[in-house]
């Protein structure tokens, strides 16, 4: 079969992975290849078993891949073949030199910005997938520009907005799709193709246009924003437990007044993820780069309230157990940074997991996805940790439970019988506030949720 277009991706991971397996789903006449360095986890996404967990990914996969979807580590046959390359790889926070812990490590970038041009032949499009700090599309332009061969790139920023657990659904109906371009001739023209490849399922209206430094920045925004939603709700939850104020019926009546919206009001043990942090500290370098202090401060508090949250989370359950977690174990229900997910990418439960250790607990932890990820970021902590599928088991012999994740299935497991088998008094500090508080509370558990009283038989 002849193709139309020959799309490659640069990048398998949580974004490039499922972003490229809806292209090629929507778009059959396009063939649709993507390349990583790493040949183990390209074994993966040609395997049965693949590389994320992620809900409704398995049937797309599985009913493009040797059609119009390629996973190969022949990174430079792809870019030759290539009319439009996605750009995907991962842009982790510096961890050394200038602006350590805070600016973004461009190198696996900037090493593939070189690799496109070494192995260019023809002129291609370039697509900024991976969320990127403003104006690195620019740099990107000056290295491709450095050509010999007379090729020509044009450079477009569209960053993803999927979050994960719902990225097949937000790949599907995403609210807009961003895509910056240069307004030359050729810029336009390429902006034009890449909105044709998403016409193929999303409404026009829907297909937002901008220069290309918004587009970089309004990703930044956008994550900023969310954060901040959620710091400014878990800011409340403290508030909320030193008065009998319910963070739940605040969170409802905010929520209700249209202007603000009801999501991302559910309050937390604190965020996590990929993103969020990494993208605010970038903005925060950039911030204080270009001599803005005052806010670069401002957004430094989102992440600021966040540490503070999650301390506190362990402060409370100190406090609560005795002032004293020596020798006591401590069940982790969820380790991943959030529900449908095995991404355990700057958990809270990391946090978490690594202060209960401090204080000499023992730790017992379940999830039913994020399990493999947790034992590679616990490796090497001097503890003692369990990692139990079953949470009945994982449970068994607990002196309390601390649900760090909001997975489904934590909120009908029989708890009568989870009761029975832990060390009493029993504890549940539930970090997310998913249970039945008051039904645990008649069981025997003493509970503690997030912003509210607790409920205990002391
Ligand atoms: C996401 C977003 O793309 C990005 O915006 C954000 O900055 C970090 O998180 P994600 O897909 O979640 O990236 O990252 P990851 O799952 O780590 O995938 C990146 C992939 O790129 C890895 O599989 C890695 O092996 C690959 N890679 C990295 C390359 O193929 N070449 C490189 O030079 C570097
Ligand atoms: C985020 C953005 O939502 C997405 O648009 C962007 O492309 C990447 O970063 P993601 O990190 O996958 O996506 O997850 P998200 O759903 O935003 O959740 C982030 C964290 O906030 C999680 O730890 C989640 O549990 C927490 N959260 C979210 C809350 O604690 N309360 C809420 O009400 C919402």
């Amino acid at each position: 079969m002849t193709f139309k277009k020959n799309i490659l991706c640069i990048g398998a991971g949580y974004v490039g992975g499922p972003t490229m397996a809806m292209i090629a789903y929507k778009c059959p006449q396009y063939k649709v290849t993507v390349v990583d360095i790493n040949p183990s986890r390209i074994a993966e996404w040609n395997s049965d078993d693949l590389p994320i967990y992620e809900p409704g990914l398995d049937k797309i996969v599985k009913s493009t891949r040797d059609k119009n979807l390629f996973f190969t580590t022949e990174m430079e046959r792809g870019i030759k073949e290539a009319e439009i390359i996605f750009v995907s790889v991962n842009t982790p926070v510096k961890t050394f030199g200038a602006g350590a812990g805070m600016a973004a490590d461009l190198q696996y970038w900037e090493k593939t910005a070189r690799q496109i041009l070494k192995c260019s032949e023809s002129s291609k499009i370039i697509v900024e997938k991976s969320t990127f700090p403003v104006r690195t599309a620019f740099a990107m332009e000056r290295i491709l520009s450095l050509s010999e061969n007379n090729t020509h790139f044009d450079v477009l920023s569209n960053p993803e907005f999927l979050a994960e657990g719902t990225a097949i659904k937000d790949l599907e109906y995403p609210d807009r799709v961003l895509i910056g371009s240069r307004e030359t001739p050729s810029g336009v023209r390429a902006k034009d193709e890449l909105i044709e490849i998403y016409s193929h399922w999303v409404p026009k209206d829907r297909i937002i246009t901008s220069n290309i430094w918004s587009s970089e920045l309004s990703k930044l925004v956008a994550n900023a924003f969310l954060a901040q939603r959620v710091s400014s709700i878990n800011s409340f939850t403290a508030f909320c437990e030193k008065t009998e104020a319910n963070i739940t019926e605040v969170a409802r009546a905010i929520g209700m007044d249209s202007r603000l919206g009801n999501k991302f009001l559910n309050s937390s043990v604190g965020w996590g993820g990929s993103c969020f942090k990494k993208d605010i500290l970038n903005l925060v370098y950039l911030c204080r780069h270009y001599g803005l202090e005052e806010v670069a401060d401002y957004w430094e508090g989102v992440v600021r309230i966040n540490e503070y949250q999650m301390e506190r989370f362990v402060l409370n359950m100190l406090n609560a157990m005795f002032n004293t977690l020596a020798g006591k174990k401590i069940c982790l229900f969820g380790f991943a940074f959030k529900g449908n997910t095995g991404d355990t990418r700057e958990s809270p439960a990391i946090f978490i997991a690594k202060k209960l250790i401090e204080e000499k607990a023992e730790l017992v932890i379940t999830d039913p996805e994020a399990l493999n990820n947790a034992k590679i970021d616990l490796n090497g902590i001097d503890g003692k940790i369990m990692y139990i599928d079953d949470p009945y088991e994982a449970s068994g012999g607990c002196d309390a439970i601390a649900v760090m994740t909001e997975w489904d299935i934590y909120i009908s497991l029989d708890f009568e019988k989870i009761y029975r088998s832990m060390v009493k008094p029993a504890f549940i500090f539930d970090g997310r506030n998913i249970l039945d508080h008051k039904r645990l509370f008649d069981i025997g558990f003493n509970v503690f949720p997030i912003g509210k009283t607790p409920f205990t038989h002391f």
